[in-house]
Parts: structure tokens; sequence; C-alpha cells
């Protein structure tokens, strides 16, 4: 669990009421991460997942085409018919998007083997603030990317990118489930399994090792839960305790 960052578990932890959810330093992202590697002419591998922070929350069945819930609160407040279109989106995606850019790779100068990574989500911001993001990237390289939930070509991806964002901005039925997914989707799931995570993180806290939990119970709070979570959270990731 100490591998998730700070904001995140200060977030999470924080059980006073008068605490504010969003009095943090960081963002907090909800992202999925959609990966297809292509070796060769016939042959892609597909995998989904997605994260909270750098927890991973949802897994993806690719025979079934299912979301796989990783944690009992993966589904947040989603209503049966938002997953079944969100599990929609994701086969369809990694069924069509391996064909088009086989059939483009030539065109494009992907090189097999090569990978694709897409990933998309939203981040609650301090103060509370929720924005989105979309990144397209060739083998690590950034082709397409979202500004204020449009999509440009990005500014380093050359004509590649340019020749890569034509075809995709020609996809009006995908540009708006995307942007559906980004600005309502997403920040509903985010908000409501940070939500329904908490009860679930604050029991593994009960459960830490019990000098953790002495030195837990020992720091002196002047300046609210939060701010003592997070440095108490600091000091045990930093290897001072
Ligand atoms: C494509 O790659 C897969 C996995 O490496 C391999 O098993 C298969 O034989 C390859 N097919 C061709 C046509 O090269
Ligand atoms: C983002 O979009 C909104 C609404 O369309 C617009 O008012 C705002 O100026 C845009 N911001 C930037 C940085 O383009
Ligand atoms: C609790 O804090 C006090 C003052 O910082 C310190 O002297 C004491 O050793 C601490 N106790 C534990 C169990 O860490």
């Amino acid at each position: 669990m100490l591998f998730l960052k700070i904001p995140l578990l200060a977030v999470l932890l924080a059980t006073d009421d008068n605490e504010d959810a969003t009095a943090f330093q960081e963002e907090i992202s909800f992202k999925m991460i959609h990966t297809s590697s292509f070796y060769n002419y016939s042959w892609v591998k597909i995998q989904n997942s997605a994260w909270l922070d750098d927890l991973q929350t949802h897994g993806w069945d690719t025979n079934s085409g299912r979301i796989i819930f990783l944690r009992p609160w993966s589904k947040g407040n989603l209503r049966k018919e938002e997953i079944k279109e969100l599990e929609v989106f994701f086969h369809g995606f990694s069924i069509i998007m391996p064909q088009v850019i086989h059939g483009y790779a030539s065109q494009w100068k992907f090189k097999y083997p090569f990978e694709i990574q897409i990933t998309m989500g939203c981040e609650l911001h301090p103060g509370g603030a929720i924005g989105s993001f979309y990144r397209f990237a060739y083998q690590g390289s950034e082709l397409l990317h979202t500004q204020n939930n449009s999509l440009f070509p990005s500014p380093n991806g050359g004509t590649r990118a340019q020749d890569v964002y034509r075809l995709f901005n020609q996809n009006h039925a995908n540009k708006k489930i995307v942007q559906k997914i980004l600005s309502d989707t997403c920040p509903r799931l985010l908000l409501s399994i940070l939500d329904a995570g908490k009860a679930d993180l604050q029991r593994q806290v009960r459960f830490l090792p019990s000098d953790y939990k002495a030195t837990a119970l020992n720091f002196s709070c002047t300046a609210g839960l939060l701010h003592c979570v997070r440095s108490l959270l600091h000091d045990l990731v930093s290897g001072h305790l």
C-alpha cells in the first residue's frame, strides 16, 4: 500500500469530517491504459487496465471483453448500463484499432514490432477542479493529446502525428464517446471510487504492523489530520520510521 502517492493516501485516510478532502497539494488521477503490442502483420497482444494513481483498480479479460473489478469498490457508483457501455467501447476499440493500425502501418511508418499506448482519464486537482487527458503514443512517443477536451497532434510528433490526427479526427462517433467518457463517466467514477475506496483503505491501515501504529498514534497534530497523515506517510515512504 505504501507505493501509493502521498496525496492519494492522505485523501483516502482523512477521517475528520471537518477535513476537506480536496485540501491536498497534488492532483489525483484515474487513468485507463490501452496497450497493443504489434509483433507482426498478424499478431497483436492487447492489454487494458485502469489505475487510481499507482494502484490498479481494474483489469480486462481479453477473451470475454469484460472488465475485471480488482477492488470491492472498483465499480464506484457507475450504473450497470454505464459499465456495459465502457465494455462495449473497449471491446470495439481493442478489435478495430489494431485493424486500422495494421492498415496504416506502412503509410505512417510504424515498424514491426511496435507498441501503441493510449492513456485516457481524468484528474482531481487541489481545490476540486477536475480535468481530463488523452494521449496516443507510438513506441513511447506521443502523437496525439487533448487540450481542453479537444484532440490535437502533439507538437513533437511531426508529420506522422498530423497524419494520425487527420484519421482520428474524422471518426466523429468515436470522438463523441471518448468525449463523454472523459468529461462525464471518468470524473464520476474517480470521485465515487475515492469515496467507496476510503473505507477499504482505512481498514488496511488498521492492520499495519504495530510499531507503525505506535508511531502513528504518537505524532502531535496541530495543523489538522490531513497534514499529520501526510507528514506521517512522508516519513514512512522516505524510510524515516
Ligand atoms: C507473429 O508473431 C507471433 C509471436 O511472436 C508468432 O508466433 C507468429 O508465428 C508470427 N507470425 C508471422 C506471420 O510472422
Ligand atoms: C477551453 O474551453 C472553454 C470552453 O469551450 C473556453 O472558454 C476556454 O477559453 C478554453 N481554454 C483554452 C485554454 O483554450
Ligand atoms: C512519542 O513522542 C514522544 C515525543 O516526541 C517521544 O519522546 C516518545 O518516545 C514517542 N513514543 C513512541 C512510542 O514513539
